[in-house]
Order: structure tokens, then C-alpha cells, then sequence
């Protein structure tokens, strides 16, 4: 694509689903980098692996409101889409898929992915809907997006175990790959929060 193009901006998982097809019936691969959007250069270097590994790049930006627990920062959460999809441009992001709540969660639904083992200890035990919010919605992702190449960062290494291990478990179509983690210069992990920091 070209670097002066937008990336196509999605809304719906129908349509999502439609372009991802075309893709893979051209014979191309899709690599999918799921995130909350909040974009900096962690994100970015996950963008640039599945660039440079991958034909097609599927970028999601959705705040996932049941991977928070009833305490936790939902409602603070960064919210910067229109940043977001600039960095997606310079990064030659071919896709941007940003669903709304309810087109993700519609009246009515009610199914949870669990993976208990993986979820229950470290990060999970203070964040006990945590994991189980991770799962299920990186599930809907991944069969909205379909068979892909997917990229997640090492920083949240209990994560990255826990959707290999369900990517394993339930047989999915998805590649999942582990990204090293990007610092800021004195050690610390780059990640969207760190804009709570003083
Ligand atoms: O790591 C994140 O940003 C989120 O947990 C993820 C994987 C996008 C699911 O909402």
C-alpha cells in the first residue's frame, strides 16, 4: 500500500470478514495485531514484525469492557482512535477494525472462554474477571478476523501463554507470535497505562 493511503477503517465484523477472505483467496496471509488501542511504539514494533512476516495487516482497536473488573480503569482507559489509525497510515496498516460494543457483545450474549489453568495465578489472582474477558474476546476476534497470523507482546507474558494454550485447546486456525518487549530507555515495559505515570 501506499504510505500516503488510510488504512480502510471497519466497523462491522460482516464486513471485517468479507475483506479477510479476499485476502486469503487471493493466496495472501493475514496478520492480525489485536489491541486496545491507545497506540504507541510497543504496538508499533508487533505492526512492523507482522509487516515485514505477513501480505495483510488487520489492526483492532477495541477497549474490551469485560476484561475489566467492576474497580478497574474502564471508564479512564486511553481512547485515542483517531491517533491510533494515524500511526496506523505511517505504519502502512492495511486495516483498522474497530467495532463498537455492541456490535461486539449484541443483546443477549452470554458464552465465556476460560482457560483456567493459566488464568487462576500471578496477574489473575488480583484480576480475577481478567483473563476470562482476554479470552473470550481475542476468540471473537480471531474468528472475525479467521485464519491469520497473530502478534502479541511479550510484555503480557501471562497472556501470550494463555492464548497459545487456547489457540491450542480449541484448535484455531491462528499462528500466534510472541514479540520482545520494547523499553523506554531507563528498562521500563512501554504500554498504554503508562500514561497514569507522573
Ligand atoms: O493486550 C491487549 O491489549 C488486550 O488484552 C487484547 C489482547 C487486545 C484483548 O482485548
Amino acid at each position: 500500500m501506499n504510505r500516503e493511503e488510510m488504512p480502510l477503517i471497519i466497523r462491522t465484523r460482516a464486513e471485517l470478514r468479507e475483506k479477510t477472505r479476499e485476502i486469503r483467496r487471493e493466496g495472501r496471509v493475514v496478520g492480525f495485531v489485536p489491541t486496545m488501542g491507545a497506540l504507541h511504539r510497543g504496538h508499533m514494533e508487533l505492526v512492523e514484525v507482522a509487516r515485514a512476516t505477513t501480505d495483510f495487516v488487520v489492526v483492532s482497536v477495541f477497549v474490551n469492557p469485560t476484561q475489566f473488573g467492576p474497580t478497574e480503569d474502564l471508564d479512564q482507559y486511553p481512547r485515542t482512535l483517531e491517533a491510533d489509525v494515524e500511526a496506523c497510515r505511517k505504519a502502512s496498516v492495511d486495516v483498522v477494525y474497530s467495532p463498537s460494543a455492541e456490535e461486539m457483545y449484541p443483546n443477549g450474549f452470554s458464552t465465556e472462554v476460560s482457560v483456567p489453568d493459566l488464568a487462576a495465578g500471578l496477574c489473575g489472582k488480583f484480576r480475577p474477571v481478567h483473563f476470562g474477558g482476554v479470552a473470550t474476546v481475542v476468540t471473537k476476534l480471531f474468528n472475525q478476523v479467521g485464519p491469520c497470523q497473530a502478534f502479541f507482546g511479550r510484555k503480557d507474558f501471562q497472556q501470550l501463554k494463555l492464548i497459545q494454550r487456547m489457540v491450542r485447546d480449541l484448535d484455531m486456525e491462528v499462528e500466534v507470535v510472541g514479540v520482545p518487549t520494547v523499553r523506554e530507555e531507563d528498562g521500563l515495559a512501554l504500554s498504554s497505562r503508562n500514561a497514569y505515570l507522573a
